[in-house]
């Protein structure tokens, strides 16, 4: 390991660190200074079993050979190339890839770097396709309360996390959103998909209603909303979604974000629930975190819907200088060929029992009011602190780090989503942990 990421700098003041508390953490640094398969090593050289794939990327695990080495090939053979009106083989090759293991009818690909972008390029995808089909009054979006797509203007604007929110201004006008779908009272402690909640997919009846059908493009919604603590579509909800936007000519988006790429045990969620929607975002396992890219996913009549007009004529005005980066797309493919050799995008399936019952041990820790689970995501919720909310997980993750495992907390709940990899003795580990933490702190 070279020496520089064995010292710490001495000055960590320049450095305005993303949806952190910096000043916190700057008076006690958490500093990774490498990773190989389950495992982060620290400055002071413990190893931490990554209980959360990062941040909900690491699908294959750490520093794997093959996608290291396409990266170091790929930069020195040919580094950056235009995106805008020029190509290169590897981002058309990693395209077809990506169709073949995507949802059936999701034809064609558009690349970005972040899920944010995603998001934001999923929405505009949906307000264009309207306006080419000749149905321009369609500008309304609807997303969903607790809902995270990213943090650019249009992903906060669809999305529902009041402190993502609340000091942006305005955001993006002619948005609604749905109820979110989490009901401790009658789902508390269930395994995978609650019985209770279908019906509130009606409630985006009651919103068309309210707007009527002509002037709404899109819905845009996890299919199992992640960042804000891991909440499971009720049985029966996604379908119901999908019943109503084909009913009325509104194109539904699934942010697949963290849900792409194996995590359910199924390529993805919309494999999982057999539920298709018209837009699918990706980021995060697509390149298994280990270089920024994102895909937005998109059926042949999205798609063919831009390809008309005159043929030297841009269809699409929008991109990135960096859309479908020839490294990003080395990265990716050798990201799919390790998904596919490994069996990755399903082993989820195989262990989710195991990983159910393991997270489900805990229900009588101290201060658990609900432990909710689908393929190999899993959140343990706590009963805040009075009058100090989000205090009592955050010390848990501050000590189940200090113990040797990642786990990752948002409000009082406890997320976890551990590389696909991972073994049952490790969930054990984790599992472990987490107790003992509970047990330890206030
Ligand atoms: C569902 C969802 N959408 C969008 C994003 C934003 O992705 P990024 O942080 O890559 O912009 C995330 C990130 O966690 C996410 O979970």
């Amino acid at each position: 390991m070279s020496n520089r990421l064995n010292v710490a700098p001495n000055d960590l003041s320049a450095f305005w660190m993303p949806f952190t508390a910096n000043r916190q953490f700057k008076q006690a640094p958490r500093m990774l200074v490498a990773a190989k398969d389950m495992h982060y090593t620290t400055s002071d050289g413990r190893k931490v079993l990554d209980g959360t794939a990062g941040l909900w990327c690491v699908n294959a695990g750490h520093c794997r050979p093959k996608i290291t080495e396409a990266i170091q090939r790929q930069a020195a053979e040919l580094d950056y190339a235009p995106a805008f009106q020029m190509g290169h083989p590897i981002v058309f090759e990693l395209a077809n890839r990506l169709v073949d293991v995507a949802p059936e009818g999701m034809d064609h690909v558009f690349f970005t770097n972040s899920g944010s972008e995603s998001v934001d390029t999923a929405l505009k995808i949906a307000l264009a396709y309207h306006r080419v089909k000749g149905d321009g009054s369609r500008t309304r979006l609807i997303g969903r309360e607790r809902g995270y797509h990213g943090v650019n203007f249009g992903g906060i604007s669809v999305g529902g996390i009041v402190t993502n929110r609340k000091m942006f201004g305005t955001l993006l006008t002619g948005v609604d959103h749905m109820p979110h779908t989490h009901l401790p009272g009658k789902n508390a402690f269930t395994r995978g998909e609650p019985e209770h909640g279908g019906d509130l997919a009606d409630e985006l009846e009651r919103i068309v209603t309210l707007h009527d059908a002509s002037t709404i493009a899109a819905v845009i919604v996890e299919p199992v909303a992640g960042s804000t603590g891991v909440l499971i579509p009720p049985k029966g909800y996604l379908q119901r979604l999908r019943d109503i936007c084909t009913k009325h000519g509104i194109l539904l988006i699934f942010d697949e974000v963290i849900t792409g790429f194996g995590r359910l045990g199924a390529p993805f969620a919309a494999d999982y629930f057999g539920v298709v929607p018209d837009i699918i975002t990706t980021a995060k396992g697509v390149t298994n975190g280990v270089i920024p890219m994102g895909a937005v996913f998109v059926t042949k009549e999205i798609h063919d819907a831009f390809m008309t007009g005159p043929e030297h004529m841009i269809e699409f005005f929008h991109g990135y200088t960096y859309s479908g980066n020839p490294i990003a797309s080395a990265a990716a493919i050798a990201t799919l060929d390790t998904y596919k050799e490994e069996g990755l995008l399903t082993r989820g399936a195989e262990l989710a029992p195991y990983w159910a019952d393991a997270l489900h041990s805990l229900r009588d820790a101290p201060n658990v009011i609900d432990i909710r689970n689908i393929g190999l995501v899993g959140a343990i919720e706590l009963k805040p602190i009075d009058g100090q909310p989000t205090k009592r997980a955050f010390s848990a993750f501050v000590k189940a780090f200090e113990k040797g495992v990642l786990i990752r907390t948002t409000g009082d709940i406890i997320a976890l989503s551990p590389p696909l990899i991972i073994e049952k003795a490790q969930i054990d580990e984790i599992v472990d942990c987490v107790r003992s933490v509970l047990e330890a702190v206030d």
